[in-house]
């Protein structure tokens, strides 16, 4: 008998809560909510698991901070630390942000040795490698989310300049998740035409732009906190390509070992992500513009990795 994936999602904020509520939604599994706050993980799980017969989702939902109840989940993501407010960079995040990911991965690891952990906790890259160090657990098994989300600030704001549907912008963003990310415009089609054919340049520079600064852009509307909608999407597309073995094809932040001419960092790079966690990245031919763009953003990640003590 096939039994019920279980995830469990450490972090009970924007992020967590709202990725609980998309897998949830898609029947993904038995969902883990679990917080360092006492009551938010129970209050909030409880609510979710009482929107089930609504949805006809037949999702268990529990919310602890008793790591004894995430043991044997197939899938964590990590959604623990503080976010951003206006005038900080995901990268003034370092230091708080080590300390929790740290904390919180030891007892994941140590919970459910088998997992795949998906990161979610900014600085993105820093906070993958953190995960990956401290869990000891091969690199196909921690992977960071960043690519998703940044792809899709990028696909919307395309789709919405030339009012077409979402679902035919298919791009790529590489790099850190910072500013320094690298948008793919050339590798952009929207129902397989060139979307270098569909808008003139300096109209998808504006668009580039705006993709690469779309987190400050909701951090300066929000004032208090950053995005958590379309973050949390992100990460369940992520968990689901995993559970459901889909193969996809995404951006994700991966531990690279001489692709892209980086080592021993993690970056985003278009990856096949399935039940093995990353089982493969995907090196593209760049052009010299592009390569000097990722390299810019490769000694970013390099220089933060770097402050890191564990
Ligand atoms: P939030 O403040 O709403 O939630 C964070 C939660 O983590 C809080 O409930 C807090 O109590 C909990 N927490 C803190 N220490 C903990 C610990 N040791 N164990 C368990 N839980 C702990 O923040 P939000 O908006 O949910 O963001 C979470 C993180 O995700 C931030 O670092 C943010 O920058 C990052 N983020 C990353 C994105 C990406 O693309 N990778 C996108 C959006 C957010
Ligand atoms: C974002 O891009 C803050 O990393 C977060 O929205």
């Amino acid at each position: 008998m096939a039994k019920r994936n279980k995830i469990t999602i450490v972090g009970s904020g924007n992020v967590g809560a709202t990725a609980a509520h998309w897998a949830v939604t898609k029947e993904l599994g038995d969902v883990v909510l679990i917080d360092i706050i006492d009551g938010i993980p129970q209050g909030k799980g409880l609510d979710l698991f009482e929107s089930t017969p609504i949805e006809g989702s037949d999702c268990r939902v529990l919310g602890t901070n008793d790591y004894k109840d995430t043991a044997n989940s197939d899938v964590v993501v990590i959604t623990a630390g503080s976010p951003r407010k206006p005038g900080m960079s995901r990268d003034d995040l370092l230091n708080i942000n080590v300390k929790i990911v740290k904390a919180v991965t030891e007892q994941v690891a140590k919970y459910s040795p088998n997992s795949i952990l998906v990161i979610v906790s900014n600085p993105l890259d820093a906070m993958a490698y953190v995960a990956q160090k401290v869990s000891g657990f091969p690199k196909n098994r921690v992977v960071g989310m960043a690519g998703v989300l940044d792809t899709a600030r990028f696909r919307t704001f395309i789709a919405d300049a030339l009012n077409v549907s979402v679902k035919d912008v298919s791009t790529l963003v590489l790099g850190g998740h910072g500013d320094e990310m690298v948008p793919f415009p050339r590798l952009t089609t929207v129902g397989g035409v060139p979307l270098t054919e569909l808008m003139p340049k300096d109209k998808i520079e504006k668009l580039v732009d705006r993709a690469r600064k779309g987190g400050g852009e909701i951090v300066n509307l929000l004032k208090t906190g950053s995005a958590f909608y379309a973050p949390g999407a992100a990460a369940i597309e992520m968990v689901e390509a995993i559970l459901k073995d889909k193969k996809r094809i995404l951006p994700c932040a991966a531990y690279l070992e001489g692709q892209y001419g980086a080592k021993g960092i993690y970056l985003g790079v278009p990856v096949i992500l399935g039940a093995n966690g990353v089982e493969k990245v995907i090196e593209l031919k760049l052009n010299e513009e592009e390569k000097a763009a990722l390299n810019k953003s490769i000694q970013a990640v390099q220089e933060l990795i770097s402050k890191i003590q564990l």
